[in-house]
This record gives structure tokens, sequence and C-alpha cells, in this order.
């Protein structure tokens, strides 16, 4: 089987929960990143960047969401804030995709956030390539006000994802597919 389409019928994502240590060297991360910056790029817009998550800055990052989280939420309680100061010590490395769109009338808005999702998904496979798991995450801090202010984010900016990658700690279960038959048709005039 060819390496690649193997990597590709294989890879599952592996919950940030099972993600231990160690996480890529820096030789690695920078190949992962690259990847990522590989992704089409209608007009080559650049449409995205990366914010790089490692060592102390994860408990550093936790402590700024469990004070998002008490400013945002109605009475959070200790287990919760608890959670968010250690939401970044899930995994040894994670990097925020951030969505950036300019105006071009040749590449729409909405090509330059595939963009950015494609970027998302080649950090994913590299990291994957390279034996580590990964997994792609939004959950609230990628829509709340108060992250977008202490990232910061421009205008223009949004959260794409936040990839947690690390070693797997198990390996996952496999997960359901759809039947190409669902999905795929050829067109009909
Ligand atoms: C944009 C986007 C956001 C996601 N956010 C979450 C999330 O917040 N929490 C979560 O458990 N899975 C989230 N997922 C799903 C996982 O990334 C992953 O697809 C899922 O665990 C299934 O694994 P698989 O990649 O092996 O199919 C998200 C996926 C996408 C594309």
């Amino acid at each position: 089987m060819n390496p690649t389409i193997d990597l590709l019928l294989t890879r599952r994502s592996v919950s940030a929960n099972a993600l231990g240590e160690p996480g890529p060297s820096a030789e690695e991360l920078e190949l992962i990143l690259r990847s990522a910056a590989r992704v089409p790029d209608h007009k080559k817009l650049v449409p995205w960047r990366f914010v790089v998550f490692q060592g102390d800055a994860r408990a550093a990052f936790g402590a700024v969401l469990a004070n998002v989280c008490r400013a945002e939420e109605k009475d959070p309680g200790a287990f919760r804030l608890e959670n968010e100061a250690k939401r970044f010590l899930r995994a040894p490395l994670v990097i925020a995709v951030i969505s950036r769109v300019v105006k071009n009338p040749a590449a729409p808005e909405w090509e330059q956030i595939l963009s950015a999702g494609a970027a998302c998904q080649n950090l994913i496979v590299a990291a994957t390539a390279l034996g580590y798991g990964a997994q792609w995450i939004t959950e609230w801090c990628a829509y709340s006000a108060g992250v977008r202010a202490a990232l910061p984010l421009a205008e223009n900016e949004r959260v794409a994802g936040f990839v947690y990658i690390g070693t797997p700690k198990e390996k996952p279960d496999e997960r359901d597919r759809p039947k190409l038959a669902d999905i795929v048709a050829p067109w009909q005039p």
C-alpha cells in the first residue's frame, strides 16, 4: 500500500485526554508547521497563522482561560475553573490555528476559511505521520470574546481550531465512516 494513502485511510484522531509526553521535538514541530503552511492558498493570501503553546505557556494560558471563564460564565464553580486551568496541559503541544481573512475579490472569505481548515488537517496528518496523535478541538475557547482578546486576535481573525499533539497513551478504536455510496454520486444532467 502507498504509505500516504495508508496514513489517510487509517488515521484516527486521538482524544486530547489520551495524549501524553513526549511531544514533537523542535525539528519535528518545524516539519509539522511547514506542512500546515503548504496548504492550497488561493492568491497567496496566507489566510492563517499559528500560535504555539508548549511548556509553561500551557499553564499560563490555562490561568487566562480560568479568568475568562470566571468572567463569562455564571457561577462556574471550583471544579470547572480547575479544569480550565489544566485545559492546555492535556497535551505537550497545542497549536492554535488562526484564520485571518483579508479582502480580495478573487479569493472570497469562504475560500480563505477553507484554507485555514486545510491547515488544521495538515497539522494532524503531519503529526500522525511522525508517530504522534492529534486532535482538532474548538470547545468554548474558540468562540469566547475573552479568549479572543487574550490571544489576542485582530478583527479579521478567528480561531479555526486548537490542534492538540502528543504521544498516544492508547490506540483509539475504529470509528464508523460514511459509505461512499451514500455520499458519492455521478453528476446527472
Ligand atoms: C472544526 C472542528 C472542531 C471540532 N471540535 C471538537 C471539539 O471541540 N471537541 C471534540 O471532542 N471534537 C471536536 N472535533 C472532532 C475531532 O477533531 C475528531 O474529528 C473526532 O474526534 C473524530 O475523530 P477522527 O478524526 O478520527 O474522525 C472537531 C472537529 C472539527 C472539524
